[in-house]
């Protein structure tokens, strides 16, 4: 069985503890001989900062390149605040993101059954939510230039973000979203603001086109991001596929997570081009962050990078019957009436980080 090389990066906060719960995961595949995976670890943010005054070494990007696949937990975190904004803990993320090319950023938002009354929304227009957001990660405002801060000398400062797409950044992420729809419901939502921006305007152009051309057997609709938001915690049911930009996609990302009932349960893959084989550069993370209010406590739930992981094995790795099998021992032990802190429920037992992914072992262990 040919070997996959994995690096794990835990980075800072609860991303230790619940990676640990990954690495178990690891082992129990090895040992079952399902997949035979080579894992290396390296620091992130805050923690690659307090070693080597860099939020990711030249040492760890050349592992991540290596790699076949990058599993993620979490940086950042109040300890890391006034660092210079170069070395602050999330441009380790950013690096890794741009300079691995990985523009494709796909944020599934499941609602488990047992949790549909741990949404801050009405079970009814949560209860069975599967939707997709597919998020543009390497262009838009994170990284357009000039990006700066300048002093005007009239004690005014001025702060300038730039927002710039082009046409193939668009195409691509459409292309990739489109075809999650044609394997899903077969509609695509593109979100943008075209009302008040010449990004929006092209964004909606291209999408349409590409639509045109290469996918009319796709039900494409467009909203604006705002009402798309509104849509989001009104009736998220209505979305199939969801593809938007950099920043949109990060703000309706995390709007998606809370109709799943926690932030703590949201998987994500940021996948590249293929190349000439097919293979796609690829780093697996939860869409929660450090969570620096609970590191170290043992509570955090681990199921967003558990859940992560399983994406890794069906996006890089072609193992979806893993991946299926690792997301129905997350459904059991839900259904049990296992709960982290985060998604705790009158009746349901609480239990730790730890507990949580043994559950999950178990329940696989019990599949077998
Ligand atoms: C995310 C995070 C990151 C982002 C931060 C940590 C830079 O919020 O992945 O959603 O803004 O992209
Ligand atoms: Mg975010």
């Amino acid at each position: 069985m040919a070997a996959h090389k994995l690096l794990l990066l835990p980075g800072d906060g609860i991303g230790p503890e619940v990676m640990a719960e990954v690495q178990r995961l690891i082992d129990w595949l090895n040992a079952q001989g399902i997949a035979h995976f080579e894992t290396e670890h390296g620091l992130v943010g805050g923690a690659a900062y307090d070693a080597h005054k860099a939020s990711i070494s030249e040492d760890t990007m050349a592992k991540a390149k290596a790699a076949d696949a990058v599993i993620f937990g979490a940086v950042g975190g109040p300890k890391w605040d006034s660092v210079p904004y170069e070395a602050r803990p999330e441009a380790g993320l950013l690096r890794l993101r741009k300079e691995l090319g990985m523009f494709a950023n796909l944020r599934p938002a499941v609602c488990y059954p047992a949790l549909a009354d741990a949404s801050s929304l009405k079970r009814e227009v949560v209860e069975g939510l599967d939707i997709m957001i597919v998020r543009e990660l390497t262009g838009g405002v994170y990284f357009g230039e000039p990006k700066t801060i300048t002093d005007l000398g009239n004690g005014q400062k001025r702060a300038i973000d730039t927002q710039v797409y082009d046409t193939y950044e668009i195409e691509r992420i459409a292309r990739v979203a489109f075809d999650l729809a044609r394997k899903r419901r077969n509609k695509l939502t593109s979100m943008e603001k075209r009302n008040v921006m010449k990004s929006g305007v092209l964004w909606n152009e291209v999408v349409t086109q590409v639509h045109a051309r290469e996918y009319r057997d796709v039900q494409l609709e467009h909203q604006l991001a705002d009402s798309g938001g509104m849509n989001l915690v009104k009736s998220p049911k209505q979305f199939d596929v969801i593809v938007t930009d950099n920043l949109f996609g990060d703000m309706l990302s995390d709007e998606a997570a809370m109709a799943t009932g926690s932030l703590g349960m949201l998987p994500s893959a940021s996948l590249g081009a293929p190349d000439a084989h097919g293979r796609r550069r690829a780093l697996y993370e939860p869409v929660h962050g450090s969570a620096p209010d609970i590191a170290g406590k043992g509570i955090a739930n681990p199921i967003a990078t558990i859940a992560s992981f399983a994406m890794c094995l069906r996006y890089s790795f072609d193992l979806g019957d893993a991946a299926g099998r690792i997301e129905r021992a997350i459904a059991d032990v839900l259904d049990q009436g296992l709960r982290t802190a985060d998604i705790k429920q009158e009746g349901c037992r609480t239990v730790g980080t730890r507990e949580m992914g043994e559950a999950i072992l178990a329940a696989l262990d019990r599949q077998a």
